[in-house]
């Protein structure tokens, strides 16, 4: 058995209470689905900022009733104080997920973003602190390699940050470490590289790559690629990322007040992206036949990404299960059902 399925096997015996916050977004409605299936009992938070009340509504339909009734749903924001300490009243493990993602929404409007990247981010540490939760696991972001070339990212060798939301995330990883140095508090920042899946918003100018071009692809309209196609990333299944929250929130001692590079290992270009979702479209029936459309860089925009995962292996146990292709194709129904 790995860790994992160990970790899988005693949650399933001996149930905790987790904080989901943005829990009615992508990763935090993923994580939701996947702590109610393995019967946990969770709180959620959120104001629908960038979540929506469907995704809430689609977990329900995927875990019986006795497990919905095992969530909790608080409509708040973590700009509010109030709001956090509700939140986190009888919880053992905090997964904080809530932010405003995109590094073009924080370039066009920086001081909203770092109000809930930032003074969200300190009212949860600290409502999770004086609540007393066992450990605090934050989404962290790959963006926080900024400037730094080197190839893999390993989580000690960062750069200068290249845009407001990365700067937002480096400041997380500096507070969480603070409160781990004077308050003793267990954090563990999980730097996401891209991650994908079912849930993930393809709607508005701020969706990520892959649910954006899927759903061009089912409309059939142009699929737009920023630069020469040669810009590269790890992309990341979102179940990687679930079992890589789970594996920190329960991690020991020594496994704490760090950061892990949260990814697979592989690095994928935006040409090769175009053409594995190309396939896996023909494969599901939908065939897209237009070319990518080329446009210039956009800017705060890292050239190429990849990460190192030993650390999190070692460290964790963490073992991602998913490669893109095998993401692609089990999140690729969903997207042709819910989309287009
Ligand atoms: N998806 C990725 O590839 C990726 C990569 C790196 C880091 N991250 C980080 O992972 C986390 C989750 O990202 P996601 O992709 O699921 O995004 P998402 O936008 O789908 O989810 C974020 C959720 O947080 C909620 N939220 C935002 N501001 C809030 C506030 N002030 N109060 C309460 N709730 C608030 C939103 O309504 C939304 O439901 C974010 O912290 C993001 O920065 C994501």
């Amino acid at each position: 058995m790995t860790a994992y399925q160990n970790l899988l096997e005693t949650l399933r015996q001996n149930p905790k209470t987790w904080l989901v916050t943005g829990v009615a977004g992508f990763i935090g409605s993923n994580l939701l689905e996947h702590l109610l299936k393995l019967d946990q009992q969770v709180v959620g938070l959120d104001n629908f900022a960038t979540g929506h009340q469907h995704n809430l509504d689609e977990v329900q339909n995927l875990v019986t009733p006795e497990q919905w009734n095992r969530f909790q749903f608080v409509e708040g924001d973590i700009c509010n104080q109030t709001d956090c300490e509700k939140a986190c009243e009888g919880v053992d493990y905090v997964l904080h997920q809530a932010a405003l993602g995109s590094v073009p929404r924080s370039i066009k409007d920086p001081v909203t973003t770092n109000a809930a990247n930032i003074t969200g981010f300190l009212n949860m540490l600290v409502a999770a602190r004086d609540a007393g939760v066992q450990s605090f696991t934050y989404a962290a972001s790959s963006s926080t390699y900024g400037d730094h070339p080197a190839l893999p990212k390993v989580e000690e060798n960062i750069g200068k940050p290249l845009s407001p939301y990365a700067v937002t995330k480096y400041v997380n990883e500096l507070y969480a470490d603070v409160f781990a140095k004077t308050y003793g508090f267990n954090t563990i920042g999980l730097r996401y590289f891209n991650v994908f899946g079912k849930r993930q918003d393809p709607n508005g100018a701020y969706a990520a790559v892959i649910p954006k071009w899927t759903a061009s692809m089912i409309s059939g309209d142009d699929v737009f690629i920023n630069g020469d196609g040669e810009t590269s990333r790890d992309f990341c299944f979102v179940e990687n990322a679930v079992q890589a929250n789970l594996l920190s929130a329960t991690a020991s001692a020594e496994a704490k007040d760090e950061v892990y590079n949260v990814a697979v290992g592989d690095r994928t270009t935006l040409n090769d992206l175009f053409h594995a979702l190309q396939s896996a479209l023909a494969e599901n029936g939908k065939p897209y036949e237009k070319s990518p459309v080329y446009r210039d860089f956009r800017a705060g925009d890292v050239r190429h990404s990849q990460a190192d995962i030993s650390k999190a292996a070692d460290k964790l146990g963490y073992a991602p299960e998913f490669r893109i292709m095998d993401g692609i194709a089990k999140a690729m129904p969903w997207y042709i059902q819910n989309v287009g």
